[in-house]
């Protein structure tokens, strides 16, 4: 085994304890997934693959929303982990850099950092909000805060601060006007774009067949 292997496979293992019992739409199968996009797209781009592999493998090591809004506690956890495997500074600097900055939350903030590989990671993250795995994930997420299917009365807010994002009690449908049909628009290399058209449209048909079932025309 490489020395490479040896530390995704350490990662992997690591990953996979602490994400146990995680919500079905931040558990390791997200992490899988998003680790498998993310080195389809690193072999059409030159990028670092171990920065990658990690990045895709600690992103949510530790979710903000998922522990009192706290986020420090992913980057911090990412780089105690990687020091204990003796991963060198740098490599540890660049995947905590992409851990802190791979997040949306409203996507009104600045891009105060940017790398190939973070752009890599983060496209691959966005392809897992898409599609039909991004619509499953979307509904386990609402289930999971108790949020309503859809609500008529209530219009999505496009123009919610971080804050409003992040506290958000609306209806799960408006997530798709919130977030998700907006990311195809936001990726990162050439790849990611092509993989986005397909997931993207498969969405739109989705919330048609949705509201023309709730309007009983169907
Ligand atoms: P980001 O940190 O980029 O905002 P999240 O981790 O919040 O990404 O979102 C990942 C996925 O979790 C979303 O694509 C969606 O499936 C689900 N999710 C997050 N927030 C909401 C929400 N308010 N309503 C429904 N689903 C959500
Ligand atoms: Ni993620």
């Amino acid at each position: 085994m490489t020395a490479h292997e040896q530390i995704i496979d350490t990662t992997v293992a690591y990953v996979k304890k602490e994400l146990e019992g995680a919500e079905g739409g931040h558990d390791w199968w997200h992490i899988y997934r998003v680790w498998q996009q993310a080195r389809q797209i690193a072999a059409r781009e030159t990028a670092n693959l171990l920065v990658v592999e990690l990045g895709a493998l600690l992103h949510d090591i530790a979710d903000a929303k998922f522990h009192q809004g706290d986020e420090n506690i992913g980057p911090a956890k990412a780089a105690a982990f990687l020091e204990s495997i003796q991963v060198s500074p740098a490599i540890t600097a660049h995947v905590v850099d992409i851990i802190r900055h791979i997040s949306f939350k409203g996507g009104h903030q600045e891009k105060t950092f940017y790398s190939i590989e973070l752009g890599i990671v983060q496209d691959a993250d966005r392809l897992d909000a898409m599609g039909a795995v991004g619509i499953a994930r979307t509904f386990n997420y609402g289930g999971f805060k108790h949020r309503a299917i859809y609500d008529p009365a209530i219009a999505p807010d496009l123009h919610m601060t971080k804050e409003a994002y992040k506290n958000s009690t609306a209806p799960t449908i408006n997530h798709f006007y919130e977030k998700l049909l907006l990311l195809k628009d936001r990726m990162n290399t050439a790849t990611g774009k092509a993989l986005a058209q397909e997931r993207h449209a498969f969405m739109e048909l989705f919330l048609d067949r949705f509201y023309q079932e709730w309007k009983g025309e169907l």
